[in-house]
């Protein structure tokens, strides 16, 4: 209504105006509803012009301000790997140009930006970290027709909701090549995500290179076996008899480092102790508790075998971290201490002395004080410590923060006693869960099911805090494991599109956040992208409509994909779907099934020819 309003009124008052518009081809664009805006987060505030802005292979960009050439270079990087557009990068003003300014006289907080686009230049405004966020936003307004670049004009204020945005890639079960965590980063980028957890060290494999420790490279980083299906398949295991693993050199992450910065992304590395370790065992046993000898393990789960916390134990880890911290500028050093088993410390009298001379109460407080001391070592290096939320067993460290990964509880325990957080609860947040109810339709998957609307839905800010102790969630995260994920392709599988629900959870507030218009209006872009860049997704399920037919007592079926161009097939008799099935065209007005209930079919075959899985309904 608002529309049909405004175009009155340019009529009655501007018809002038109205015939440039008119001329210059852009009430295409000035019609488009707030809706036609995909940019996933969703921003603060939108507001839409009049106009259209033309880029061309002559714009220039402008670069105003500190390390505002370093954004305009990131907004070619960009520009150039989506559209195959390099533009000019100079100083000085010109007329119908694109300015990136980080010197303007309005300071906006850290990662907040305005992005103006007229009909005859494009403006973001902010910090470097918001102007790099108003090139993203800007990046997803482009619209491409025969070979021209075009923005409608509009005005967007932003911010986000949280400081932390995170995505935790495992590695140590898997190895990922730097070219696939680069393609993750630069995804991560454009959904303003700005923390990525690195998890370089597991039971099953060591991953990065530590010049002081050769062996964590030549021997921890490698498996002779894996298990094949899930956890309790096959028992006793069956193995598949590969060797394999992997790892960064300290120049490849450095890289990544560096990547990763030029994209407002902090690399945090988490080096897991004391449990989670056995591969670092397997080269150095005399770390352990003497239950040796020591296997890099082909199946995953809560391994028994420890570090022993004994001297030699942290003249190893502090090595490994002086190491770690030479290569990781972040300030945040994650050191895992999640699913600790404490029988092999029971039966280690290097444990036991020491839960004497220090008076602990139990192995509970012999954790406590592992982490605390080697908390004590980061802090002398002026870095701070994040654990996940076994940390809090035993007493929390002081200055430590707390990424709840058990439900929420961790997270809201260490809110109250003042500890910063990190929310990352496994029915919201672990995103290595199956994204169907159904298993059977989906490739392996660890633990329970999680699918994409309930990612969506999450809200980082438990009702049980008060609001004083909710300025201690720093921000969210979603956790990728991939004992299941050997693949890059089903590592993109599984990372998307949740991620993209992952980012409207860090960036926007709950008020803000709407799952329907998520689904229908900003994902069909996204898979889009996702799409003609060549990165795996996974086809979300339809939106399934059934309406009664009050008449005829049959069932009208309306289906809707959520990709753009998607073509539906689908039956009725619960027969297989596929390409031989019917082709959706209409909605589907369901035979006389007399009370039966039948047994809706689906696939959907997108614009480029990928294949979903079978979905099924049943019409009742
Ligand atoms: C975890 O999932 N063990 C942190």
């Amino acid at each position: 209504m608002n529309r049909i309003i405004s175009a009155f009124t340019i009529l009655v008052f501007l018809p002038g105006l109205l015939i440039l518009l008119v001329l210059s081809g852009s009430t295409a664009f000035a019609q488009q509803t707030e809706d036609a805006i995909t940019i996933i987060p969703k921003p603060v505030s939108v507001e839409k012009g009049l106009g259209v802005f033309t880029i061309t292979q002559n714009t220039n960009i402008v670069a105003k301000g500190t390390d505002a050439e370093k954004v305009a270079g990131m907004f070619n990087y960009f520009l150039n790997k989506k559209y195959g557009f390099v533009l000019k990068i100079n100083n000085t003003a010109t007329k119908g140009a694109i300015v990136l300014n980080t010197a303007s006289r309005i300071k906006l907080p850290d990662e907040a930006y305005q992005l103006k686009v007229t009909g005859q230049s494009i403006n973001i405004s902010g910090e470097c970290s918001g102007v790099f966020y108003g090139v993203q936003s800007l990046l997803q307004l482009i619209h491409e027709n025969s070979r021209q670049l075009s923005v409608a004009a509009v005005t967007i204020n932003d911010a986000p909701n949280f400081a932390y945005r995170g995505l935790m890639l495992d590695v140590g079960r898997h190895f990922f090549e730097v070219a696939e965590i680069k393609k993750i980063l630069d995804i991560m980028a454009s959904l303003k995500l700005n923390r990525f957890h690195w998890h370089l060290t597991d039971d099953q494999g060591w991953r990065l290179e530590i010049k002081k420790y050769p062996k964590l490279t030549s021997i921890s980083a490698w498996r002779d076996s894996t298990t094949i299906g899930g956890y309790n398949e096959f028992k006793p295991f069956i193995y598949d008899g590969q060797k394999s693993g992997g790892f960064y050199t300290q120049d490849e992450a450095r890289e990544v480092v560096k990547y990763a910065a030029e994209r407002n992304i902090v690399v945090i590395p988490e080096i897991e102790m004391p449990g989670h370790s056995t591969a670092v065992l397997v080269a150095y046993p005399e770390l352990g508790n003497g239950t040796g000898p020591y296997k890099v393990p082909g199946y995953w789960g809560v391994l028994h075998t420890i570090y022993n916390p004994g001297e030699p134990t942290f003249k190893f880890l502090e090595d490994v971290l002086t190491e770690v911290m030479a290569i990781f500028p972040s300030k945040y050093i994650h050191i895992g201490g999640d699913e600790v088993p404490k029988d092999e410390w029971k039966n280690s009298p290097v444990a036991q002395q020491l839960i004497k001379d220090n008076h602990l109460k139990d192995e509970n407080q012999l954790q406590s004080w592992f982490i605390g001391r080697i908390e004590k070592f980061l802090n002398k290096n002026g870095r701070n410590l994040i654990g996940w939320d076994e940390i809090l067993e035993g007493g929390l460290s002081p200055n430590a923060t707390v990424m709840s990964w058990r439900g929420e509880q961790g997270g809201i325990d260490a809110a109250k006693l003042g500890h910063n957080v990190i929310m990352s609860p496994g029915g919201y947040m672990y995103i290595n869960r199956a994204q169907a109810k159904d298993k059977a339709t989906e490739p392996l998957a660890m633990g329970n099911f999680l699918p994409l609307d309930v990612v969506y839905n999450y809200n980082p800010r438990p009702a049980a805090l008060t609001p004083d102790q909710q300025k201690y969630i720093l921000g969210v995260q979603a956790n990728m494991w991939t004992e299941y994920v050997a693949t890059d392709n089903k590592l993109e599988y599984m990372l998307f599109p949740r991620v993209a629900a992952l980012a409207e959870v860090g960036w926007t507030t709950p008020e803000n956040k709407d799952y329907k218009s998520f689904s229908e209006n900003r994902l069909p872009e996204f898979l889009k992208n996702m799409e003609t860049s060549g990165i795996n997704y996974r086809i979300p399920e339809a939106d399934v409509v059934v309406n009664d037919d009050a008449q005829t007592g049959r069932k009208t079926i309306t289906i809707t994909p959520f990709v753009i161009g998607g073509k539906v097939y689908y039956t009725i008799d619960g027969h297989k779907a596929d390409n031989t099935a019917n082709l959706y065209t209409s909605p589907i007005l369901t035979p006389y099934a007399n009370g039966r209930t039948l047994t809706l079919k689906y696939i959907i075959v997108t614009a480029g020819n990928r294949v979903s899985n079978e979905f099924s309904v049943d019409i009742k």
